[in-house]
């Protein structure tokens, strides 16, 4: 449970809201782990036919809580983080994911993206993959699918650079289906959702299935996820956090890697 993040059913659709919009949709550990238990939910419970993700304020999420980040970089904790449970959780989603998003969708909320099946952008979203910048690796099996959907150079432009991708980018390199106004972006996606609610689930669940490599999936997330642990840890990563906190542009000359 936890008070940011709204889960309504509504004809077949769970429907996930993310809602700290003071924080940009920033994802917390209990934010995580109520995605996980929701998402957990849809696969056993035959009234979830389909699973919407969308987020409440200007931005779809600001990703992972930089807060929480800082946390856990200073933390001795063996204990799997909510973040790395969730990634796994959404890597192994049977069920149609359809995803609705203005605003900012940076690190998390674009990886995410990658694991959803229909993908709607307001005008003016941007996706965000800045992971370098914060002297971290790319999560969520990202290092893997995303160049294999857009191409290498391109990825490497995101991840590394941290430039941002425009809507209209977006959809021209394959990562969304649509960009449409802002104001319209959630009946869109909550109509293609209600589409899929029709169609007949085991044909679905067995098209998507033949669509996604999960073993492939859930060994790079594994992988990605043992890099990150450490990288969490590193003098360049605290850095970046401090500098996030401090509200200035990080420094990472003279520190060890
Ligand atoms: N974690 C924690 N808090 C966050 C956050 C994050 N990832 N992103 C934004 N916030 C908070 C800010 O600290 C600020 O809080 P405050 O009002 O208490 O100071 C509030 O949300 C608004 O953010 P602000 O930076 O003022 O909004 P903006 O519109 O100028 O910029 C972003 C929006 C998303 C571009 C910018 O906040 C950002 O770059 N955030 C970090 C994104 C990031 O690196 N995420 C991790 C990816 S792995």
């Amino acid at each position: 449970m936890s008070e940011h993040v709204k889960t309504e059913l509504c004809n077949g659709v769970l429907v996930l809201t993310l809602q700290r919009p003071d924080k940009k949709n920033a994802i917390t550990g209990a934010m995580y782990d109520a995605l996980s238990d929701a998402l957990d939910r849809a696969e056993t419970d035959v009234a979830v036919k389909v699973v919407l993700l969308q987020g409440d304020g200007d931005s779809f999420t600001a990703g992972n809580d930089l807060a929480d980040f800082a946390a856990q970089s200073k933390s001795n904790s063996d204990e799997e983080s909510p973040a790395f449970r969730f990634v796994k959780t959404i890597g192994n989603a049977s069920k149609p994911l359809v995803a609705a998003v203005q605003g900012n969708a940076v690190g998390i909320g674009t990886t995410m993206l990658l694991h959803c099946d229909l993908v709607y952008l307001a005008e003016g979203a941007r996706l965000v993959t800045p992971f370098v910048n914060l002297a971290l690796v790319p999560e969520a099996a990202s290092s893997w699918l995303l160049p294999a959907r857009i191409g290498h150079v391109r990825a490497y432009q995101m991840f590394a650079l941290g430039e941002p991708m425009d809507a209209v980018t977006a959809v021209a390199c394959g990562l969304a289906n649509a960009v449409v106004p802002a104001g319209e972006v959630r009946q869109k996606a909550m109509a293609a959702a209600v589409t899929l609610t029709k169609r007949p689930a085991g044909s679905l669940n067995a098209t998507k299935n033949l669509m996604r490599d999960i073993e492939r999936i859930q060994a790079q997330i594994s992988a990605e996820g043992d890099l990150f642990k450490e990288r969490l840890k590193t003098p360049e990563a605290r850095e970046a956090f401090a500098a996030f906190a401090e509200r200035r542009p990080p420094n990472f000359a003279n520190l060890p890697a």
